[in-house]
């Protein structure tokens, strides 16, 4: 954490700011949020790059965000109003059991609450500590099944925990949060037997009740305790998870509909997965020094195969490029979902790809030239923790192990061949198929950071370091 931000303080605000307006807390007594977070988002969203969430019942009305200003030494308190965010009529009804309201942060905010639930208000002015953890979901599918009721075999709930113990200033979350695609089967009652089913009859498999389930109770600790970057996985393509996300998850406004079913000829079908647009997020480092994630949506596209969706894709990588040429105090991490060069054990290898054991052969396929400006590629999707080197572009870090079920502890050779024509054959790589979360902690120098690999409890089982665009990663003895 940033040693300067005054966490009791703000803490002790926040009560003061719920004292400070209780007919509202009275009047939204009967209609407590389900979850209430807060969201990094593009400035062209909101002036102050954050905006607040709240999920609440059907039926409720969106409450106000209570909010602190602090200005020229004077604290002035304040309600904002939420809008709701409306599910698009096409899901019906599976997302008819909430609502979900969304307000701007202003700017100036130390504290903020939502019906006296205090959510993460500000960014600090330096940034210090940044969390990343991803592909969290408990996996329901026809093909296998995780044992969602035990800690250990789904430790979401305990690296959720973990996280917000270690008091990060933001934490970024690079997609595939939504596992439950399936009804939990008769034989596997005791893993999963209280998980919503997807709603029958629609062209999606996420509901409200899900997404419930699979993020806003096990991942409640971190929403309640630190602004996100969010970041859609594949899981929220429009035919899996996309509705919810979108709905939930997704910063910008007017994104609800971008998954909406749409009239088919027999009924409803899904929306098609395209990337929406890539933006940009700056958090300060140090004075003069700025990180600049590029979120890129990377829902899409082939894992195997070099795909016409390149053409669909590629703008998404060239508009990253774009909002991170170089500049002076700049540097650059480049945000999306699907490694651009991650791979996976043998054992998960497609006899006839091209490029085994490389994945996202799209993403590789529609980046490549434009990674020049990036010191780091920060992705999931492979269900371990992985750190990839290629000669003269951006080392590339996988952290898919934040508590969906784990790929398998063996079988990843250093590859001897390009993840696509036209990259170079890696020179070095990490892999450790275990859960877990990371701290990152930037050095002195500019492009440096500390990253600390950390399991369900806190505890660190590797390290590694980030400089000129290059990781190196040791096990922790
Ligand atoms: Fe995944
Ligand atoms: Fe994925």
């Amino acid at each position: 954490m940033n040693i300067s931000r005054p966490t009791a303080a703000l803490a002790l605000l926040t009560a003061t700011l719920a004292a400070a307006i209780p007919a509202q807390a009275a009047e939204q007594s009967g209609s407590a949020p389900i979850s209430a977070y807060t969201l990094v988002a593009p400035r062209s969203t909101a002036a102050s790059g954050l905006v607040v969430r709240a999920v609440m019942p059907a039926g409720a009305a969106c409450p106000e965000v209570e909010v602190a200003r602090q200005r020229n030494g004077n604290v002035r308190f304040e309600r904002v109003a939420m809008r709701e965010r409306t599910a698009p009529t096409t899901t019906y009804p599976a997302f008819s059991s909430i609502l979900v309201c969304s307000a701007h942060l202003p700017v100036d905010v130390i504290g903020a609450s939502v019906a006296g639930r205090p959510v993460p208000a500000a960014l600090p002015a330096v940034v210090d500590e940044v969390a990343m953890v991803s592909d969290t979901g408990c996996r329901i599918a026809s093909f296998e099944v995780q044992d969602c009721s035990s800690p250990d075999a789904w430790p979401l709930a305990a690296i959720s925990q973990a996280i917000a113990d270690d008091e990060p200033d933001v934490a970024l979350v690079v997609g595939d949060f939504y596992y439950r695609e399936a009804a939990c089967p008769p034989t596997a009652q005791a893993m999963c037997g209280s998980s919503p089913p997807p709603v029958t009859g629609l062209p999606f498999t996420d509901s409200a009740y899900g997404w419930i389930a699979d993020v806003l109770l096990p991942m409640a600790p971190l929403l309640s305790s630190v602004p996100l970057v969010m970041v859609r996985g594949n899981h929220e393509a429009c035919n899996r998870g996309g509705n919810g996300y979108f709905l939930l998850l997704d910063p910008r406004d007017g994104t609800e509909d971008a998954c909406a079913p749409v009239p088919g000829d027999t009924g409803l079908v899904a929306a098609a997965t395209v990337p929406t647009g890539t933006y940009a997020i700056d958090l300060a480092v140090a004075p003069g020094r700025t990180l600049r994630l590029a979120v890129v949506d990377s829902a899409g596209g082939s894992d195997t195969r070099v795909t016409s969706f390149t053409s669909l894709q590629r703008p998404a990588y060239q508009r990253a490029a774009d909002l991170t040429r170089s500049r002076p105090g700049r540097e650059s991490w480049l945000l999306t979902h699907r490694p651009v060069y991650g791979y996976v054990t043998t054992q998960f290898a497609v006899p006839d790809a091209p490029f085994n054991p490389w994945t996202s052969a799209d993403q590789t396929a529609s980046s490549e030239g434009l990674l020049g400006s990036f010191e780091m590629v920060l992705s999931s999707h492979i269900h371990i923790a992985q750190a990839v080197r290629l000669p003269g572009l951006p080392s590339q870090l996988v952290l898919g192990n934040g508590g969906t079920q784990l790929d398998p502890a063996i079988g990843y050779p250093l590859p001897g061949t390009p993840p696509t024509a036209g990259y170079p054959v890696p020179d070095w790589a990490w892999v450790a198929p275990r859960f877990g979360y990371a701290i990152a902690t930037p050095q002195a120098d500019a492009g440096a950071w500390r990253i600390s690999m950390r399991d369900p409890a806190g505890e660190q089982f590797a390290r590694c370091g980030l400089r000129d665009a290059s990781l190196y990663c040791v096990d922790a003895t």
